[in-house]
């Protein structure tokens, strides 16, 4: 019996993993384990030579189910430890840089304007961007002798050959729009439409593609005066600051009266500054809605009237951050963009400022 503890209690401290401690259990105490054996034979023994032979062998049988209960647990600390050690991590090491992205000038300024407008309750419409020359001209009061055809430098599509319709064209503006979401809504309606319109020019201030934001309301009484004041809401708001406005009498096909809206600024040291000065900006055109428009759009005209306005979006991108050249905007230069870009988390909002 003491040779058996020496040999099991030994070998049991040796015991390197879980497996090997249950050989050792399966050889001792299992059901054909030595200790177990030894058992067995208890019933052959006299009376007395069990009552000293059972205490001890019991005994054994206990001290070595302990010894193997201990070593399991070590065992299992000891895993524990090894894990431990092994997948730490230290949480207050800084994270690694990975390559973000930033938010377009253009894409924030289309955010800014919506969230201003939207605020005032105009809903977001949208058309798309190869349109018929009957939506983009025709329906807003652009005959096809008109010179605002050949003033717009427009491109146009190319036709099947034989198929002699007109072409269609790449839009020249957002005013497409307008006749789409008045046949789609009637009246009343209160949309903008921002979006790409493409013209064949190129310097500084003027890129084959760029973007405008449309805008328009129809209702019964809907006047001039309306449109000044949405629209000096809107510049204040946009600016972050009183903006004055001037109105210039002017002419567009599309809206009677019409006119060109210029923003106050100032030009001292070579920048321009909004919102100060004596110097004016021309931003945008704007009118009282055709009634030749109006009907085009299925809107009765002894009704109805309403205003239109059509920004630049990317002139005022230009004119609010401070960006010089237009054509850079459309380069994917990445030092550009990551000196002029935002943040995907600045979401300009009324209420956190834009
Ligand atoms: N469509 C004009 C342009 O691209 C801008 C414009 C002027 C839009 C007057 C309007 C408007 O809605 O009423 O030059």
């Amino acid at each position: 019996m003491d040779d058996l503890r020496e040999k099991y209690l030994t070998a049991i401290a040796g015991a390197g993993d879980e497996a090997a401690l249950e050989e050792l259990r399966l050889a001792a105490v299992g059901k054909k384990g030595e200790v177990s054996l030894k058992m067995r034979e208890l019933g052959k023994m006299t009376p007395e030579e069990r009552q000293v032979a059972g205490p001890k062998l019991n005994a054994l049988k206990d001290e070595i189910n302990s010894a193997l209960s201990a070593k399991k647990v070590a065992l299992e600390d000891a895993a524990l430890e090894a894990r431990l050690a092994d997948e730490w991590l230290d949480v207050t090491l800084p994270a690694r840089e990975r390559p973000r992205g930033t938010i377009h000038p253009v894409s924030q300024v289309t955010e800014e304007v919506t969230a201003i407008l939207a605020d005032m309750g105009f809903a977001v419409a949208e058309g798309p961007q190869i349109e018929d020359d009957w939506h983009n001209f025709d329906a807003l009061n652009i005959p096809s002798h008109h010179p605002a055809r050949t003033e717009m430098d427009t491109f146009y599509m190319a036709r099947a050959e034989g198929d002699d319709r007109a072409p269609n064209v790449l839009r020249t503006h957002t005013s497409p729009v307008q006749i789409r979401s008045m046949l789609d809504q009637g009246a009343p309606i209160r949309i903008i439409c921002p979006g790409r319109v493409y013209r064949a020019d190129y310097d500084q201030t003027h890129t084959p593609m760029f973007h405008q934001v449309e805008g328009l309301a129809i209702d019964r009484d809907i006047s001039m005066a309306n449109l000044k004041w949405v629209l000096e809401e809107f510049f204040s708001a946009f600016f972050g600051k009183p903006v004055k406005t001037r109105f210039r009498a002017s002419h567009f096909p599309f809206t009677e009266p019409s006119a060109e809206v210029d923003i106050q600024c100032s030009w001292e040291g070579g920048a321009v500054k909004v919102g100060e000065g004596d110097d004016w900006l021309e931003v945008l055109g704007s009118g009282m809605v055709h009634p030749k428009v109006l009907e085009a759009g299925g809107i009765d005209p002894a009704e109805w009237q309403g205003f239109a306005f059509g920004i630049g979006i990317d002139r005022l991108a230009m004119l609010k951050y401070g960006i010089p050249d237009l054509r850079a905007f459309f380069d994917s230069d990445l030092r550009w963009l990551r000196h002029y870009g935002f943040s995907a988390l600045q979401v300009p909002t009324l209420h956190g400022g834009l």
